[in-house]
């Protein structure tokens, strides 16, 4: 079956790390884009600099707080009136607060469970809304090499929430399987960004340009899922998945 084009692309998270990347490969490709984050001057000096580069891709910004879902359907909708038809959502905005459970931390790791689960489900649920009523779209949700398996400490809650966004994207697979519209979910391995610029152990890591490549690859292709850059997360996930408990912790780091 020949891949729809997905002209227009609407990222969250885009105001750095790999949602700024992907805004920047993705418009090379050629694809007009809606860019959100709570970061609205970073995304103002990445709007310029894309115009600069690509003066064809139309690219609109808005301030948005995934936490604030009222505001996730008011953004999404207008986006979707912008440009008219929204063909890719990326459901990318992602928080790496944690800190072991019991040792005091409920705030961050609560943070870290609304931001990437509660305010990836309010973006799924506005995109496919939007994908229904179009009857198409793309639905793209960025999960984690660490949604592989249980996490030891600071990243337990962010390995859950990454696991849950997965399970999340298979669901509404199995759900509108059969209909024009598409599911893709993303495990990024270690690639370099805000998130992880102060983790001291980060095996395999890549360059922010060479991980966001291998996702933008993957998501074109519009693969059901993608373990990026595939080598070496395509073992390594297979591994996470089936050695014994204190094996696989190993593996990680
Ligand atoms: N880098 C990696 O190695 C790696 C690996 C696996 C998965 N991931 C996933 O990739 C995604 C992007 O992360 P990154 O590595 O690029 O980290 P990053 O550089 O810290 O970027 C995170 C992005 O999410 C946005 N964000 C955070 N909280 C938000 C909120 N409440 N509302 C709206 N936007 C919010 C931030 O924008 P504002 O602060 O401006 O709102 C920022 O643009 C995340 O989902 C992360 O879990 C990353």
């Amino acid at each position: 079956m020949n891949t729809p084009v997905r002209k227009t692309i609407l990222i969250t998270g885009a105001s750095s790390g790999l949602g700024e990347e992907m805004a920047r490969q993705f418009a090379a490709r050629g694809h007009d884009l809606a860019l959100c984050a709570r970061r609205t001057d970073r995304l103002e000096t990445l709007k310029a600099s894309i115009t600069a580069r690509h003066p064809d891709v139309r690219l609109e910004v808005r301030a948005l707080d995934v936490n604030d879902h009222d505001q996730v359907f008011v953004v999404f909708r207008a986006f979707r009136k912008d440009f008219g038809t929204l063909d890719r959502v990326v459901v990318n905005a992602g928080l790496g607060k944690g800190a072991p459970l019991g040792t005091g931390r409920f705030d961050a790791n609560r943070d870290t469970a609304m931001t990437n689960f509660v305010g990836a489900l309010a973006q799924t649920e506005a995109a496919l809304e939007i994908f229904r009523d179009q009857d198409a779209g793309h639905l793209v949700m960025i999960s984690s090499m660490s949604a592989m398996r249980g996490m030891p400490g600071t990243v337990t809650t962010y390995a859950a929430s990454k696991a849950a966004v997965a399970h999340l994207a298979e669901g509404v697979r199995a759900d509108v399987m059969g209909t024009p519209i598409t599911v893709s979910v993303i495990y990024p391995g270690y690639i370099r960004s805000e998130m992880n610029e102060k983790v001291k152990n980060a095996p395999f890591i890549v360059s922010t340009e060479k991980g966001v490549a291998a996702i933008v690859d993957a998501v074109e292709k519009e693969k059901a899922s993608a373990h990026v850059p595939a080598w070496p997360w395509v073992p390594v996930g297979q591994a996470l998945k089936h050695l014994p408990l204190p094996l696989a912790r190993k593996l990680m780091g």
